[in-house]
């Protein structure tokens, strides 16, 4: 995100506009809780993660008496224009604040989760299935020595991008995700064939999301089926949200930050700026939270294929 928002200020601060962030998202909004910035502000953030306008949720956003109170503020401070970074949610009260009070918005995709529809990446989400491969990568080192079923989770909360994606850079055995059904007689006839071929550890990637259950509750319900299993479960959890932005996700973010100031000037509004193919893609936010993206079913098949 602290790309994203370096891109943010220095292509408004180029363009004669001056900038203001708003710390802990919609929060600040309704306290206030404005701070200039200049270019210098966001000197050397390129490569923190997280954010340094700090973030947080913000319940009072979701009645219209809060963004009405949101919205006076920005008019108040002189403020014109507004960019939002992040995910669905705080798309969602984007969209609003541009219906109910014609307020000039537009969105830039950050989520690791990689599940908003208009973009081909957010932005966190290379950064979040690196952490994740590096992770996975040390843990095979354990399995393989001591001989150990390993189930471990990844985020993502419905979707399965991170953990399709990991599951493949990681040669991962077999990889559960809420996009497709999960059927665990099939996993433990498709385990106990590789223990018949003298494998004697393995890799699980389990989705959050999987419909199933989460990792705990799926590395019980194997074992129940594979008693002589010795299972291991690995929940990576919040790990995969921080470190420092791999190059992918800085330059996706530079990108997507300098087009987000260019779409308000040119009046393009309503919109989040996202990356499809390669090229500049605006879509209606509205859109980015009532549509999906598909997983990939080609990759799903590339990913049971070559893990056999
Ligand atoms: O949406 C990003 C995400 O990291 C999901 O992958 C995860 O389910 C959720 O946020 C965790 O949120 P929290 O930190 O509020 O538990």
């Amino acid at each position: 995100m602290n790309a994203a928002i370096r891109a943010v200020v220095r292509t408004a601060i180029f363009n004669n506009l001056e900038v203001a962030g708003v710390m802990n998202g919609y929060s600040g909004l309704l306290k206030s809780n404005f701070v200039e910035m200049g270019s210098h502000s966001v000197s050397k953030i390129i490569s923190a993660g997280g954010t340094i306008l700090k973030s947080s949720r913000c319940p009072e956003f979701l009645s219209f008496e809060g963004r009405k109170e949101a919205v006076e503020n920005i008019k108040m401070h002189g403020i014109d224009a507004l960019i939002v970074l992040g995910g669905d949610g705080s798309f969602h009260g984007a969209d609003l604040l541009g219906k109910e009070f014609g307020l000039p918005v537009t969105g830039v995709p950050c989520t690791i989760d990689n599940d908003i529809f208009g973009t081909d990446f957010t932005i966190g989400y290379d950064t979040a299935i690196n952490t994740a491969v590096k992770a996975i990568d040390q843990i095979r080192d354990t399995a393989d020595s001591h001989n150990l079923l390993f189930f471990v989770e990844v985020m993502g909360r419905h979707s399965g991008f991170i953990a399709l994606n990991t599951a493949i850079a990681t040669g991962a055995e077999s990889v559960l995700l809420p996009e497709t059904p999960t059927n665990l007689e099939q996993l433990c006839n498709y385990l106990e064939k590789g223990r018949r071929k003298n494998k004697t550890s393995g890799i699980i990637i389990v989705a959050e999301g999987d419909e199933e259950g989460d990792a705990q509750e799926i590395a019980r319900k194997v074992k129940i089926r594979l008693p002589d299993y010795e299972t291991r479960v690995t929940i990576l959890g919040h790990v995969q949200r921080g470190g420092s932005p791999t190059s992918n996700d800085r330059v996706l973010a530079s990108i997507i930050g300098y087009e987000a100031v260019m779409a308000l000037l040119k009046g393009t509004y309503g919109v989040m700026t996202g990356r499809i193919n390669n090229e500049i893609a605006y879509t209606k936010l509205e859109d980015t939270y009532s549509k999906k993206n598909k997983i990939n079913e080609r990759l799903v098949e590339i990913s049971k294929i070559i893990s056999t």
